[in-house]
């Protein structure tokens, strides 16, 4: 059972009255037309509407300076908030202080207490929240049993590995037993193999306790391999918030398709529907793919995104043209000006007729090499469904 933190806010829907409970809360957290203007005039967060699961793990990316921390920081009563308004478990908490919000913040760097302890950095929320001495040295001790900190539980930090440090970050949060847990790029000073194994315990240990988290990050992979749903930022306003499957196959704008895995953008106007997918008029002839339920007209200004891993090679027709690619895919002809191997994949890009570049990964073995040779002419082909049209902005 969590502890009751603000005592304003019911720790579990089944900690109350079910009959009590209005009927518009069901959400964990959420955030409503939330705006933040600095004081220096900085417009830092905008329009931002997002509804939030209990147990959901959701993560924020985008680029540098598009708003993710002072995002983090209004929900966990750090900053004030402009204008609109945040709800947990459906109550408007704008107002309530940080101590009192049912959240619990892991920053970057961690902000462990370098004097103290591993079993006293844990300790020290328990002892601001007036636990006893003797209750909170033990719900220390069972988070450090938990997160497997027992043999540097009386070390200083300074004395703990990178992801030694980031489990006692990890256990002094979680030992105040937050609703909430917001984590602002936490894994980002850690080394690449560290951070991968650390990935997955954070899963897992969000998995069995069932709280909500809310993670900030600026690497993609690790939003799409983490998250139930992934928000991306830029200049402050939602570009799209989604499923990380949604996100890479269908990306709804320019940006995300930038962003989020590796795509080539072609650029065309809509000629209309064909067969159910749309078909766009490029300067490389027609490409279809699968509309993403925007309403694009005859003659809109559209984008065809192709993931790199969809696209197959071939060697170009016998004129330098398009071999026959059959009716439900797309081509493209160009020349490859670049081919890498870094490891077992295999890195091209093709340049098209118009200048334009593509780029194509694929498994090393899966082509001959003097196909993918620098200088070689080649067709592009990807299934029609397997790319989808997007409004140009
Ligand atoms: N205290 C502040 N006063 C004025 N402007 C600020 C303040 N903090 C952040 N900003 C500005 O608000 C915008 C959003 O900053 P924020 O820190 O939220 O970005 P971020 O997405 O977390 O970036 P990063 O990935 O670099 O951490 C930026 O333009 C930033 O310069
Ligand atoms: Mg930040």
């Amino acid at each position: 059972m969590l502890r009751r933190i603000a005592p304003d806010l019911p720790v579990s829907i089944g900690d109350c009255d079910r009959e009590r409970v209005p009927a518009t809360v069901s959400y964990d957290l959420e955030l409503r037309d939330v705006r933040k203007v600095y004081g220096n005039g900085t417009i830092a967060v905008e329009r931002f509407d997002l509804r939030v699961e209990r147990g959901e793990f959701i993560s924020f990316v985008g680029p540098s300076g598009c708003g993710k921390t002072t995002t983090l920081r209004m929900i966990a009563g750090f900053e004030a908030i402009t204008a609109g308004e945040v709800l947990i478990r459906g109550q408007r908490i704008n107002e309530l202080p940080a101590e009192r919000r049912p959240t619990s913040t892991i920053f970057q760097n961690f902000a462990l207490f370098p004097h103290m302890s591993v079993q006293a950095n844990i300790e020290y929320g328990l002892a601001v929240k007036g636990l006893a001495p003797a209750e909170r040295r033990a719900k220390a001790r069972g988070m450090i049993e938990k997160l497997e900190l027992a043999d540097v539980a009386a070390r200083r930090p300074d004395g703990l590995s990178g992801g030694q440090r980031q489990r006692v970050a990890l256990a002094r949060s979680l030992v105040v037993e937050p609703e909430i847990l917001l984590l602002d790029e936490p894994l980002g000073a850690l080394d690449a193999n560290l951070r991968k194994s650390i990935q997955n315990e954070l899963k897992l240990l969000q998995r069995n306790l069932g709280i909500t988290f809310v993670f900030v990050t600026h690497a993609q992979s690790e939003a799409l391999v983490l998250s139930d749903r992934v928000v991306v930022m830029n200049r402050g306003t939602i570009e799209q918030l989604s499923t990380p499957y949604e996100l890479y196959r269908r990306p709804k704008t320019p940006f995300v398709a930038r962003f989020i895995g590796r795509n080539a953008l072609i650029g065309g106007r809509m000629i209309g529907l064909s067969d159910g997918l749309c078909a766009v008029d490029t300067p490389h002839g027609a490409l279809r793919g699968r509309g993403n339920g925007e309403d694009l007209g005859p003659g809109d200004a559209a984008i065809v995104v192709v993931p790199s891993e969809a696209i197959d090679i071939h060697p170009a027709g016998r004129s330098g043209g398009m071999p026959d690619l059959g009716r439900d895919a797309n081509g493209l002809s160009g020349q490859v000006i670049s081919s890498d191997v870094v490891g077992h994949t295999l890195f091209l890009v093709v340049r098209l007729g118009d200048g334009a570049e593509v780029r194509v990964e694929s498994h090393v073995a899966r082509y001959a090499v003097d196909l993918v040779a620098v200088g070689c002419d080649v067709a592009l082909s990807w299934a029609a469904e397997e790319s989808t049209i997007i409004r140009q902005d």
